[in-house]
């Protein structure tokens, strides 16, 4: 359960939530309080450095006691100011980013975990701060093309399968419709897939069949597709051989 302190929106400045509240430490540490007593699940936050560029580590120092205090033990920082008078976008441009002072709280604070967010674009920089931090956060850059974490599994978890963009269609697929079940809307689901064959012959046509379509025969339409497209490229896309054990376990338990 996670409390945002990071949003600069108006809409959150004119309700008194997100960046605004790091303003106010103590109403923080009530409402940190509160949800703790109220869940079973760890609290944690996501917040940014401080406010209008007048941020000083010591600030932020105290601003993580008084939230530790409350029972926090998992801090996810977007790390750089948040600058109540721009925009959103504005806001995840503008102010510098400080990921030294993410490292350095992991430094101050060993038994807390630290992610540490904002302006990572590859998995060789996420890595990097792996080797300081507890755990990154992508936005952007994993949104706009899903496949830049392609490696994550094996060089982050050790794990050795690496999903071709297919057998993840595939699986969202099973995961839509079971979504489907219970009422939410395909586009809900299908408007996060647009981008999963960015750069790869037929990725335009996908996009298209997905936005046009927004229904599970858009899909399967654009699944045909990109079978089409893969066979004709080979298997080149999936490092494993033909029928990996895990691969084909896993989607014959997902049913595809
Ligand atoms: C379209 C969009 C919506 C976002 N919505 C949220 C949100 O609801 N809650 C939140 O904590 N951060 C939100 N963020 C901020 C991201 O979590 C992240 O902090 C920010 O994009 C910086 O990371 P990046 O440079 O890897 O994208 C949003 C970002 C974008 C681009």
């Amino acid at each position: 359960m996670n409390l945002n302190l990071g949003c600069p929106s108006e809409k959150a400045q004119e309700g008194g939530y997100g960046a605004c509240l790091l303003l106010d430490l103590a109403r923080v540490q009530e409402i940190l309080k509160a949800m703790v007593e109220a869940v079973r699940v760890p609290v944690t936050v996501k917040m940014r450095l401080g406010l209008e560029g007048k941020e000083t580590y010591g600030g932020l120092v105290w601003a993580v006691e008084a939230m530790a205090e409350a029972g926090v033990r998992v801090f996810v920082v977007h790390a750089r100011s948040a600058l109540l008078a721009l925009s959103t976008k504005g806001n995840r441009e503008i102010p510098p980013l400080r990921h030294d002072w993410v490292h350095r709280l992991k430094e101050d604070f060993p038994h807390l975990a630290f992610v540490t967010n904002g302006g990572i674009r590859s998995l060789e920089e996420a890595l990097f701060h792996l080797l300081r931090v507890d755990g990154v956060m992508l936005g952007r850059a994993v949104y706009q093309d899903p496949f830049v974490l392609e490696e994550a599994d094996r060089r982050v978890f050790g794990l050795p399968h690496r999903p071709s963009r297919l057998e993840v269609a595939r699986r969202m697929r099973a995961y839509l419709e079971e979504e489907a079940l219970k009422g939410t809307p395909p586009w809900a689901v299908l408007r996060h897939m647009l981008h999963l064959f960015r750069g790869r012959p037929g990725g335009k046509t996908w996009r298209r069949l997905l936005s046009e379509g927004r229904s599970l025969q858009a899909l399967d339409r654009a699944l045909r597709l990109m079978e089409k497209e893969v066979g004709q490229e080979g298997e080149e896309e999936n490092p494993h051989p033909k029928g990996h054990p895990e691969g084909a376990l896993g989607l014959a338990r997902e049913g595809v």
